[in-house]
């Protein structure tokens, strides 16, 4: 990344109506599903950022014809379920943690040689957790140092597994899910001690397969094709989630989000601001496909500190960041605890979250697995935070600015770019 900075002004008020792009773990997920299946699949709401189109680059390099009519829409003309081709050279994911640990359960049912690597981010990112169900498969995944680079030699025989989570990772689940599809006989069970993100359920179940879904586990069934009509991508909740959050901050702000997915696996910020006091209300509830959407209404609010339970954590995992923000807001001290994961993000998310807030004026202190923080109910003083490399950590800083005294200065803004590449201009747009 380079060292591009952006600063981010004190808002008057957060106000108006605003559409976020589609949400990045869905689109993953589509163009993935979408290239297995046999007939051409429309995504539509598409949530393009450096990320997902990662995800198109490397599915095209796999010999996928993905075509790009609008800025949103892809028509993907999918290959069959083993049908993917190895590359010559290696797959670069560059930052995509999702695209890195859900392609190998797909590539799991291919044949040939494949090479996966990242950024420098990409390549501390650990594989271990993959690498160990697939291993139970019979599919070898060889890591370097336990991270990438990571290499596969693959024949397509995959053995159904069970397999028990040993950290919540809807990443790790979808991966053992994806390998699922590929099993000479047998249900693949993946049993979760903590509910994760579901999307790859649900596309699954809509592309035809045999999902079986009980308290705690997960089932798949092999096949021989997937079928999907269409994918209609929601708003990325984790993209209206800084601009929930400034609105709730900023006196005389009053915003509605339009198509937001509110998928339960996702809205853990929502029941968190509810404690806390904020004023969010959900509208217009309806389904985009098989995920639940809403028109998300926000109001200003004072905020009360809160404990953040572990069982909580992983439906709030990448709004972690804003909850340590609004704690800074609420009267008295919030701890959030369970939240170990954040170390092998982007970057290590209780050091940077920790550094960028207690830089403009926060009172956060860093636990080996979340935060405890001070909250005074003022606005911070402002200041300049460092994104290091991590697009969430740019959003905090952005989201600081609006709400501070004196504005922030975000070091290495383009991280934004990884999922929500007009996230600057759409904040402009809202603020007053
Ligand atoms: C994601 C799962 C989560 C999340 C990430 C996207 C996904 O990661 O933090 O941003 O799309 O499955 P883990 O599975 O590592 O918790």
């Amino acid at each position: 990344m380079s060292a591009a900075a952006a600063r981010f002004s004190p808002a008057g008020a957060i106000s108006g109506e605003l559409a976020v792009p589609g949400d990045k773990s869905i689109s993953h997920r589509a163009v993935m599903v979408a290239s297995l299946c046999d007939d051409p699949v429309d995504v539509l709401g598409f949530g393009a950022s450096a990320d997902t189109l990662a995800t198109v680059a490397t599915m095209r390099a796999l010999g996928v014809k993905i075509e790009r009519p609008d800025d949103d829409v892809l028509r993907v003309h999918g290959v069959g379920l083993r049908g993917l081709q190895a590359p010559s050279g290696r797959i670069d994911v560059e930052n995509a943690g999702t695209l890195m640990r859900l392609l190998p359960g797909i590539l799991a049912g291919q044949m040939g040689e494949f090479v996966l690597d990242g950024d420098d981010s990409i390549r501390r990112r650990p594989m271990g957790r993959i690498a160990g169900p697939l291993a139970e498969m019979g599919v070898a995944l060889e890591t370097t140092d336990g991270c990438p680079p990571v290499r596969m030699h693959v024949s397509g025989q995959v053995a159904p597994v069970t397999y028990r989570l040993p950290v919540a990772s809807a990443q790790v689940k979808s991966c053992v899910l994806f390998a699922g599809l590929f099993a000479e006989r047998g249900m693949t069970v993946v049993e979760e001690p903590v509910p994760t993100r579901d999307h790859t359920e649900r596309m699954l179940r809509d592309a035809g397969v045999p999902v079986d879904r009980r308290p705690g586990r997960v089932a798949v069934s092999p096949v021989t094709r997937l079928q999907l009509d269409e994918v209609r991508v929601p708003g990325d909740f984790s993209s209206a989630a800084p601009f929930i959050v400034a609105a709730t901050v900023v006196h005389g702000s009053g915003l509605t989000l339009r198509g937001v997915g509110i998928n339960p696996t996702r809205t853990g910020l929502l029941t968190v601001m509810e404690r806390m006091g904020a004023r969010v209300g959900l509208f217009n509830r309806r389904l985009a496909g098989a995920e639940p959407v809403a028109d998300v209404e926000v109001r200003p609010a004072e905020l009360v500190a809160t404990e953040i339970e572990p069982e909580l954590v992983p439906a709030l995992i990448d709004e972690l960041p804003l909850v340590a923000l609004l704690a800074c807001f609420a009267r008295g001290e919030t701890t959030i605890r369970g939240a170990g994961e954040l170390r092998v993000k982007e970057s290590d998310r209780i050091d940077t979250v920790v550094a960028a807030l207690n830089a403009v004026g926060g009172h956060v202190e860093a636990l080996e697995d979340g935060f405890r923080i001070r909250g005074v109910p003022a606005r911070l003083r402002g200041g300049s935070v460092d994104a290091a490399g991590d697009h969430r950590v740019a959003m905090l800083g952005a989201v600081a600015g609006v709400c501070s005294q004196h504005g922030v200065d975000v070091r290495g803004s383009d991280a934004l770019g990884v999922s929500f590449p007009d996230f600057s201009e759409r904040l402009a747009g809202v603020t007053g």
